[in-house]
């Protein structure tokens, strides 16, 4: 453990974000007693509600604050009265972009005790790690429109791969399934057969880098056969690589088969800088306030964050205690409003394993 004091940026946002937060932050608390690991919070208000009010988002001074953080932990963002694009843009990928946090990092498990829509699984066949790129791709919003909102309109939207940017997330990714050691395997998801340039860059890359990895397995797949042995043979998996918008997508096929979004993490990787940690569900504005969403996610981001900080006790402390509740068959199901606890109880029985 280190000695450090870490300070922690948390975010609560919009909608059910609050209410999930607190219950990460009290699971942290619990296992941060226990370990040593101290910390101060530093508390943002930005999203939805403020911006409505001040019509600021996010202003250039917090992103140089944020800078200066160990870790940022975020609860959600997206309010229903401001329209869609504005604060996903402005604030969410902009400090995924401007902290250069290249890595999206998501682990698809399903815990013991939870239920999969896919018959005859186990957690033994559900347990591997998708590394989203998270600063490029169709996300850097370069494209624009011509003769808009006539029959002659043309819409453009880039799809941006750099070598730079591939190759440090297609490195960061064999670092991780050495790293994990479990199947010692790295999946390349692309559509090179159709986006020849960009899967292009992304295969070169990739054999380029895994010279320096023979030791691990190297393996490809198309992302909408991804899509297929999800489903069918989601036991081939380790550890995915792939672009932005692929990797947004098959995460959230990735989560269902864990059970739903409930239990989804993610954290947004600088491994050189600050990193964010996010459960990857949305602000779910029909359920805020009520009680009854399901803290899991966030409390597992919370684990990722201390596994990422280097405090990995303090992780373990979070995650057994997660399979611990989860194993006992108490929580019903990982929606919200069916897991037959509130959102505080749920985050209660976690904190009380610990
Ligand atoms: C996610 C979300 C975001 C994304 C949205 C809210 C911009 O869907 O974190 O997966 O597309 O990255
Ligand atoms: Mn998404």
């Amino acid at each position: 453990m280190s000695e450090k004091k870490y300070k922690i940026g948390v975010l609560p946002g919009d909608g059910v974000g609050p209410e999930i937060i607190v219950e990460g932050l009290k699971v942290l608390d619990a296992a941060s007693k226990k370990t040593g690991v101290k910390y101060e919070l530093i508390n943002y208000d930005f999203g939805g509600d403020r911006y409505l009010k001040t019509g600021e988002v996010l202003p250039d001074s917090a992103i140089q604050e944020f800078k200066k953080l160990d870790a940022i932990y975020l609860g959600a963002v997206g309010h229903p009265d401001v329209k869609a694009g504005i604060l996903e843009k402005e604030l969410l990928l902009r400090i995924r972009f401007e902290l250069e946090q290249y890595v999206n990092l998501r682990p698809v498990v399903l815990y013991p005790g939870v239920w999969t829509p896919i018959k005859d699984k186990e957690p033994k066949d559900i347990d591997f790690l998708v590394v989203r790129e998270n600063t490029e791709g169709i996300y850097c919003g370069i494209g624009g429109a011509f003769k808009k909102g006539t029959n002659d309109e043309v819409a453009t939207q880039l799809d941006v791969n750099t070598y730079k940017g591939v190759e440090r997330c297609i490195r960061y990714a064999f670092e991780l399934a050495k790293k994990r050691n479990r199947r010692k395997k790295l999946t390349l998801v692309d559509k090179a057969n159709v986006l020849t340039y960009a899967g292009g860059l992304w295969q070169r890359v990739f054999a380029e880098v895994g010279e320096k990895y023979q030791d691990i397995e190297q393996d490809h797949a198309y992302v909408d056969a991804t899509c297929m042995w999800f489903v069918k043979n989601p036991e081939w998996f380790d550890v995915l690589v792939t672009n932005n918008i692929f990797g947004d997508i098959i995460t959230d096929l990735g989560a269902m088969i864990q059970g739903g979004l409930g239990a989804a993490a993610g954290g947004n990787i600088n491994p050189e800088g600050v990193s964010m940690f996010e459960p990857i569900h949305g602000s779910a504005p029909k359920y805020t306030g009520k009680n009854v969403i399901n803290p899991i996610a966030t409390i597992a981001a919370g684990a990722m964050m201390m596994d990422v900080l280097g405090e990995e006790e303090t992780s373990s402390l979070i995650d057994s205690a997660i399979r611990k509740v989860l194993s006992s068959g108490k929580i019903k199901s990982m929606s919200a409003g069916k897991m037959g606890y509130s959102t505080t109880e749920v985050g209660d029985l976690i904190a009380k394993e610990i």
